[in-house]
């Protein structure tokens, strides 16, 4: 089982020819990995487009129903990079965001956390075996309006590829490897929230996301 990462699957509609065993696979509940991730964007009011590499350390935790997201964000169109620290703490309801280790931001969440599984309404779009591990792939439209293309794993469910388009002005296409796998959090301190955190609140809404959504909202959030 495993990560289907960010959904649970309904292959009702995918296709016939695989996959009872497989519909809603759930990957671990606890997990550890990198996101390899090219981001373009185009502004289409502004008429500007930009590309930006990211390398995000994913730590899931359902159990402790906590998401640490730290990533590098090298702005290639404007040469600048920033370190970023998304916290979501889904007991607590807050989700923190601290920018190069100064400024934090503490945001309400009202949203669920999501299972590591492959959502209900996700099709099956296929099995593969691309010189590689034999993955599933599946295309959902999330809450948010966003279209995620993402790949699991057929033995393990776990979160192999992904891409995200999110819909104007501003298109965002990001598109997502992930490495180095692993089950378990062999780090908790990943999940401490800095003191200067609290006192800074700001109210938001919030619709729950799949990863690679909160993935993609921690990225607009530093913007
Ligand atoms: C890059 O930085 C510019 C200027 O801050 C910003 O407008 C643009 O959205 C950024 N692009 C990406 C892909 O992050
Ligand atoms: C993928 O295909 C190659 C070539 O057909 C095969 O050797 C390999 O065992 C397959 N991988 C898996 C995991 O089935
Ligand atoms: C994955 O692990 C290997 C071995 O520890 C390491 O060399 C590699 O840099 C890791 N990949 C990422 C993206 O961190
Ligand atoms: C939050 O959502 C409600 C209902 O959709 C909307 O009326 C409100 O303007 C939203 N608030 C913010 C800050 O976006």
């Amino acid at each position: 089982m495993v990560l289907r990462f960010v959904f649970t699957v309904v292959c009702l509609i995918g296709g016939l020819h695989d996959v009872i065993s497989r519909q809603g696979c759930c990957g671990p509940k606890q997990w550890t990995g990198v996101a390899i991730q090219k981001l373009g964007r185009y502004d289409h009011d502004l008429d500007v487009a930009s590309l930006a590499d990211i390398s995000t350390n994913v730590a899931y935790d359902y159990v402790a129903k906590k998401i640490s997201l730290q990533q590098k964000i090298h702005n290639i169109t404007t040469d600048n990079t920033d370190l970023v620290h998304v916290i979501y703490d889904f007991k607590q309801k807050t989700e923190y965001t601290i920018t190069n280790g100064k400024v934090c931001i503490a945001t309400p969440i009202s949203g669920e956390m999501w299972p590591n599984c492959v959502p209900e309404d996700a099709s099956h779009l296929g099995t593969y075996n691309i010189s590689g591990p034999v993955v599933d792939v599946y295309r959902v439209v999330t809450p948010g309006g966003a279209t995620v293309r993402f790949s699991v794993t057929y033995e393990l469910c776990y979160p192999g590829t992904e891409s995200l388009l999110t819909s104007g002005p501003v298109y965002d296409l990001t598109v997502s490897v992930y490495e180095n796998v692993t089950k378990g959090i062999p780090d908790p301190s990943v999940f401490n929230v800095p003191v200067f955190c609290h006192h800074r609140q700001m109210k938001t809404n919030y619709t729950s996301s799949t990863i690679t959504e909160l993935i993609h909202r921690s990225l607009l959030s530093w913007r």
